[in-house]
């Protein structure tokens, strides 16, 4: 406690050490006592304007878009995913496909879907790390998160850790949960959707960092709270969900292709943007109830998929989410999203009169429950609303004594 109290009046964010990092359950009030709603937040330590992070892919891919990310204003940038050997990683194009709102794809439709296939960063490591020095020294204030992805090598993990912190990052995510290509060499998903390789990995990458670590979860399993809990124990200070779901866009109906179609064929990629969102919500629900039964050293949970709204950020803030990651969003909408969220955010605080982040945290959680525990509430209140209803059977019914009462009950408003 006493380490947190230290950090919360630094005005930097120097990066933690972990043993002590816990995430601290208030949010910190802007000092000019304006009444404006505070976003402001802290998560494992580490301290953010907002809860808007930017999801690890394209929008975190090079200084100059993480640059433009923290001009812009986002609470926190979390950098494409980079590996020890960027030769390995070999792209394709056309590597995207998007879904429309519009059954016959009508261009003009809203885009609702969003397919990749696209690896980890391809740039070499050095240069990755090089950008990441020069934002950290750029803006010290500001949260860098490395995004971090290695084969089943323990000596690579920690070379890679060691390598990424010494950039200067504020903290890591590992990346347990890119659905193509990587699998084949038994990474992302492939660690993410085996949770003995999973525990072994985490074990080894939280004897070595210094910093708080967060566990990209994949959807891609049929009960996410598995992973979520080995990666808990195994010392992550956090679980980040979801990455994308593992889609097949379309089939082209002139050729008769798949798509993305790469010299006639295609394989497997990852759903993201708004088509995703209620899976991400159930996702993290699930998570999250998971974490306020078992965790309560300060875990942190951050929330992702197809947030373009505030009101898309609220609902993830009302399931237990700390933060809120954007990705599809930023390449669909620009950086200067961020804005539109916060302001839609403070919206919908001002309406609830809720003054921080934490005033609604978690506050929609108590309210998912079995479907068995819904049908005997809805029997339970059948009953309550049918002895209401009913009044006095009969006239003969009627007392003097409780006249008023009587009468009351067959009252409708
Ligand atoms: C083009 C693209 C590239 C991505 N690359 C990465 C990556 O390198 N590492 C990672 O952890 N997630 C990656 N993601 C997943 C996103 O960070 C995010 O988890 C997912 O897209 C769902 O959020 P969204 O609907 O806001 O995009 C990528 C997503 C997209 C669309």
């Amino acid at each position: 406690m006493e380490s947190m109290t230290l950090r919360a009046s630094s005005s930097t964010a120097a990066p933690l050490h972990r043993l002590p990092s816990r995430r601290a359950a208030v949010s910190v009030r802007a000092s000019s006592g304006a009444s404006e709603p505070d976003l402001s937040v802290r998560v494992n330590g580490l301290k953010m304007p907002n809860p808007f992070v930017i999801g690890s892919g394209p929008p975190g891919t090079n200084y100059t878009v993480m640059k433009r990310a923290f001009d812009e204003g986002w609470g926190a940038v979390i950098a494409k995913t980079v590996s020890l050997d960027a030769e390995k990683v070999i792209n394709v194009t056309p590597r995207y496909a998007r879904l429309r709102a519009d059954p016959n794809g009508a261009t003009k439709s809203p885009i609702i879907g969003w397919q990749n296939i696209e690896l980890i960063s391809d740039r070499p490591l050095e240069t990755m790390l090089n950008e990441f020095k020069q934002l950290k020294k750029e803006y010290p204030d500001r949260i860098l998160i490395g995004s971090i992805m290695e084969e089943y090598n323990k000596a690579a993990w920690h070379e890679l850790i060691e390598r990424v912190e010494e950039s200067g990052v504020d903290a890591l995510e590992i990346n347990f949960s890119c659905p193509h290509g990587m699998p084949e060499r038994k990474m992302g998903a492939a660690v993410g959707q085996d949770c003995d390789l999973l525990e072994e990995v985490c074990g080894w990458i939280n004897e070595k960092a210094t910093v708080p670590v967060w566990a990209k979860m994949t959807p891609n399993i049929t009960d996410i709270t598995q992973p979520a809990r080995v990666s808990l124990k195994s010392g992550c200070e956090g679980v980040s969900a979801i990455n994308t779901i593992m889609s097949v866009m379309g089939i082209n109906l002139k050729t008769l292709r798949p798509e993305p179609c790469v010299e006639g064929y295609s394989t497997p990629g990852g759903y993201s943007a708004r088509a995703v969102h209620p899976i991400a919500l159930a996702k993290v629900m699930q998570i999250a109830r998971m974490m306020k039964e078992e965790f309560s050293d300060g875990q942190s949970l951050s929330a992702i998929g197809g947030v373009e709204t505030g009101n898309d950020a609220a609902e993830f803030i009302l399931l237990g989410a700390d933060t809120v990651q954007v990705c599809t969003g930023v390449m669909m909408h620009g950086y200067g999203l961020v804005k539109k969220l916060c302001s839609e955010l403070q919206d919908f605080m001002r309406q609830h009169n809720f003054s921080s982040v934490e005033d609604f945290r978690g506050s929609s959680l108590p309210y998912f429950t079995t479907h068995t525990d819904l049908v005997h509430r809805q029997q339970e209140a059948i009953k309550q609303r049918k002895a209401i209803r009913k009044g006095l059977a009969s006239d003969k019914d009627w007392t003097g004594d409780g006249f008023i009462k009587e009468t009351e009950s067959m009252v409708s408003n």
